[in-house]
């Protein structure tokens, strides 16, 4: 875990339409001679960026939230070669739990309501407990592991943004020695 990647500025993701970005391009008999190269990763800033910027326009995203009680709701907003965003309900008691991004940079922004977020800072500073309300934004890199949860009396309403893409998270406990590893999910559960 590298809690030093974490920017001023995580929850986990998780309808799977993809969608294109505005504005991007799209194949065509040029982009099918193109090299099969994997585009480069945006990083944690840039990330912040998109969900800060999007948080400002809720006429883009507010029509889409819904709540669930069986568990948060979550929806894909767009999805890109290099990134992916998501819109994330949370009603009180909702959580992750411990889980990393499997190996994505990534960037989140409390829009409605207020969270609370949980990572490990190390040996010296143990487990790190962040209040997050209306308006804060998190970003991380490759291998930052948190819990993010609604302890607050009412709903929150989150963006996410990826980079590459979500392709898997696995799930941890912690335990006494630290976080051990329990599980691990792909898009197909999602
Ligand atoms: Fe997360």
């Amino acid at each position: 875990m590298t809690p030093d990647l974490v920017t001023e500025l995580s929850a986990t993701a998780p309808t799977t339409a993809r969608t294109a970005l505005p504005g991007r391009a799209t194949a065509g008999p040029a982009a099918a001679r193109a090299p099969l190269t994997p585009a480069a990763p945006l990083t944690p800033a840039a990330l912040s960026r998109i969900v800060r910027e999007l948080a400002e326009r809720p006429d883009r995203w507010i029509h889409h939230v819904r709540l669930s009680t069986k568990d948060r709701w979550y929806r894909r907003l767009a999805a890109d070669e290099d990134h992916e965003v998501w819109l994330i309900s949370w009603l009180p008691g909702q959580s992750t739990g411990f889980h990393d991004h499997g190996g994505a940079r990534g960037a989140f922004t409390v829009a409605l309501g207020e969270l609370e977020e949980l990572s490990l800072g190390g040996p010296e500073r143990g487990l790190l407990v962040r209040r997050l309300p209306a308006g804060t934004a998190r970003a991380f890199g490759p291998e930052y592991v948190h819990d993010v949860r609604n302890t607050a009396a009412g709903p929150a309403v989150t963006l996410h943004a990826y980079s590459p893409p979500l392709s898997s998270m696995a799930h941890y406990e912690l335990r006494a020695g630290g976080l051990v590893r329990t599980s691990e999910e792909g898009p197909e559960q999602w």
